[in-house]
């Protein structure tokens, strides 16, 4: 450490200038991905540009710059959130789910106006208001909408969020010296369900909705946890500006644009009533394809002069309406409670519900998660229940309303034995399982079509309704005696012609050889997704050395912890885990992937720079062929420094370990030594 220390003191020229530029780089990159949804480059060059300013501003502190792309995460946690008085008041929007009110909106404007009226209407997004300002460029404060007038000051979680613009862009239109603005900070659906599992793993309550979820995270007192959490935030509106202020709505959606902010893409000008109306049912018609969540449109005036001519009530500003959509929420009788056993054995309390209309779907199950959910909510069947419907999401129950004299029935409670094999059942965390892995009907069913499935085996024409078809009607009552299904066999099934039975037999054959990685998510352990199953096979390349792995050895892996590594030991200890696996690979021959060589087996390269004669990605690709392993930062386990043109850091770090670096041309040489044939 003390080395650098002495050189930040004068820090080089051509540092400096590296680290503006990465910066600059990083911004743009950022701005392209977020706002524009157009990347110009992957994920893994990003970070890699990101890894190098990092390691840059570990080694020279003091370059770094509060606006950096790396200091988006303050370490602090807050006491308490301070109160920000806003710019402007924010108030709230006149709404309403009717046409005779809009239409008596639209009058309204037209009176005030001589009828020289042109709308801007965008989609409403429900998630939670924000105001942001920015001096001089710089993100200076975030509050939530609070009462109006005053909210919380939220800057540090704000600046965690990847699409909120650290310092506005200039390269297309002037920065103003002030700017507020109003925004919404939203979840995605896809993300919100997401958490909402991991919540519920962990024993904690899920958020009711994504709009909560995304509130709940950024009243976050440690801004880790709100880093932790996917928001988003979608700029719509100016509160003030000292500078040149753009005179219609829809300038001021290109002009969000150009200073680097998410802004929906869904907005559009509309003249009249039917223009609205055609809009409004649009979007609704896309609700539950958009990833957030929106709970209408919003009418505004486009020309802003015309805006401060009308002026506000208490509530809301005159120019603006909200044309809402029908609620997704319905109250609904519960008929009865249901255990379902799933995959991996977890029985799942379902709902059976009086059926019910939520925003043009019925309705007639919803998921309640699990036995302390169901004894939280204090749902028992009979109950009145409110349901909702967020965006593409499962129904959820999400709370009884009390009848007052209707008589309820017990609580309900989680059967003690399998509904579907009978087993005892065992508790974990709030979780109820069933241990009979393999000869558990439902989870055969479940466990047929997961080996099947498109990541794993891939095998066509058998999916969920097949695979417990194949149960029910005895044609397998062992996972492995899917291998041996015969034409014959299945044309006794119903359903089943000459055709689709043949067309199965030699989809089921041809899965015989396999990717590793494939075998291994197939099996369905737990914890094991795709990408985890791709990291074993890089690693063990064998499914035996796989299955000889200890809990140590796989946390070699790269991201397997203490917990994952336990859960896969455990479940590859189980006997019947055991039978079962050596029986399919009877029929199963999994391969690693092709590799072009073993030359440098074991080795591991850090890169430095750029490259003259092949591109970093192209680079990496050839050393992993030949069994290298390339690493990001530097350690005393590296091998080798590979240093192209203007190298950062990690060089000075190689040279302080004592790790031998390689420029490109001795890379090359190296490589041929070792037998590497470089085209
Ligand atoms: S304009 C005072 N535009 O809806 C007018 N609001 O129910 C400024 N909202 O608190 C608001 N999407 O948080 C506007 N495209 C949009 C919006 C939007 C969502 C929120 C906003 C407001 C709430 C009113």
């Amino acid at each position: 450490m003390g080395i650098f220390m002495v050189m930040a003191d004068s820090q080089p020229a051509d540092l400096v200038t590296r680290v503006r530029k990465l910066r600059e780089t990083l911004r743009h990159h950022s701005y392209l991905y977020h706002v524009r949804d157009r990347p110009e480059i992957s994920d893994e060059y990003y970070d890699r540009l990101f890894n190098e300013l990092r390691a840059l501003e570990e080694s020279y502190p003091d370059l770094i710059t509060p606006d950096s792309p790396t200091q988006r995460i303050g370490d602090k946690p807050l006491d308490r959130f301070e109160t920000i008085e806003h710019t402007e008041l924010m108030l709230s929007l006149d709404s309403a789910g009717d046409i005779s009110a809009l239409e008596r909106f639209d009058e309204r404007m037209r009176k005030a106006l001589d009828d020289k009226v042109s709308y801007f209407v965008e989609p409403k997004l429900d998630g939670a208001s924000i105001e942001l300002v920015y001096e001089n460029g710089y993100l200076v404060r975030a509050s939530t909408r609070g009462d109006g007038q005053r909210g919380e000051g939220v800057t540090q979680n704000i600046r965690t969020v990847e699409s909120v613009p650290l310092t506005l862009r200039n390269d297309d239109r002037n920065v103003p010296s002030f700017l507020a603005l109003r925004a919404e900070v939203v979840m995605r659906v896809r993300e919100f369900e997401t958490l909402n599992a991991h919540l519920l793993e962990r024993g904690s309550s899920p958020f009711a909705n994504p709009r909560n979820a995304a509130a709940g995270s950024l009243r976050q007192l440690d801004p880790q946890v709100t880093a932790s959490r996917p928001l988003d935030v979608y700029v719509y509106d100016i509160l003030s500006i000292e500078g040149e202020r753009p005179d219609t709505q829809r300038d001021t959606l290109e002009a969000l644009k150009d200073w680097g902010f998410r802004v929906s893409t869904w907005c559009r000008p509309a003249q009249n009533v039917e223009d609205i109306l055609a809009f409004h049912s649009e979007m609704k018609a896309h609700r539950d394809d958009l990833d957030f969540e929106i709970d209408g449109i919003v009418i505004k005036l486009d020309d802003i002069a015309g805006r401060d001519e009308l002026g506000e009530t208490s509530h809301h500003p005159r120019w603006a309406f909200a044309f809402k959509f029908p609620p997704r929420k319905e109250v609904t009788r519960l008929l009865s409670i249901f255990p379902s056993v799933g995959r991996t054995g977890v029985v799942t309390p379902i709902a059976f519900m009086r059926p019910v209309d939520l925003g043009g779907v019925t309705v007639s199950r919803a998921n309640l998660h699990n036995r302390e959910e169901v004894a939280r909510k204090d749902i028992r069947e009979g109950d009145l229940v409110r349901v909702q419907r967020a965006g593409d999401v499962i129904p959820q129950v999400i709370e009884r309303i009390e009848e007052e004299g209707r008589e309820r029935v017990d609580p309900w409670i989680m059967p003690v034995t399998c509904p579907s094999c009978e087993t005892e059942l065992v508790e974990r965390g709030p979780y109820t399982v069933c241990p009979n892995l393999f000869d558990c009907p439902a989870q055969l069913a479940g466990r047929i079509q997961h080996l099947a499935s498109r990541q794993a085996l891939g095998i066509e024409g058998l999916g969920d309704e097949t695979a417990r078809l194949f149960v029910r009607e005895g044609v397998i009552d062992h996972l492995p005696q899917l291998f041996e299904l015969g034409v014959d066999e299945l044309l006794t099934i119903e359903g089943f012609a000459e055709k689709s039975a043949n067309n199965l037999v030699q989809a089921i054959a041809a899965a015989r050889k396999t990717e590793l990685a494939r075998f291994i998510f197939g099996l369905g352990i737990p914890e094991v997704g795709i990408a985890v199953a791709r990291e074993l096979e890089a690693h063990f390349q064998s499914f035996e050395n796989f299955r000889l792995a200890n809990s140590e050895t796989l946390q070699e892996v790269d991201g397997i912890g203490p917990t994952m590594a336990e859960q896969i030991t455990q479940f590859l200890a189980r006997s019947e885990v055991s039978t079962v696996v050596d029986e399919l690979r009877r029929f199963i021959e999994p391969v690693p992937p092709q590799r072009a060589g073993n030359a440098l087996t074991g080795l591991r390269f850090v890169f430095t720079g750029g490259l003259q004669s092949f591109s970093r990605r192209d680079a990496k690709e050839l050393l992993e062929g030949q069994g290298a392993k390339i690493i990001t930062s530097v350690s005393k386990n590296t091998d080798y420094v590979v240093a192209g043109e203007n190298p950062g850091s990690k060089l000075d770090k190689a040279e302080v370990l004592g790790i031998e670096v390689l420029d490109e041309e001795e890379l090359i040489a190296f490589l041929k030594t070792q037998g590497v044939e470089i085209l």
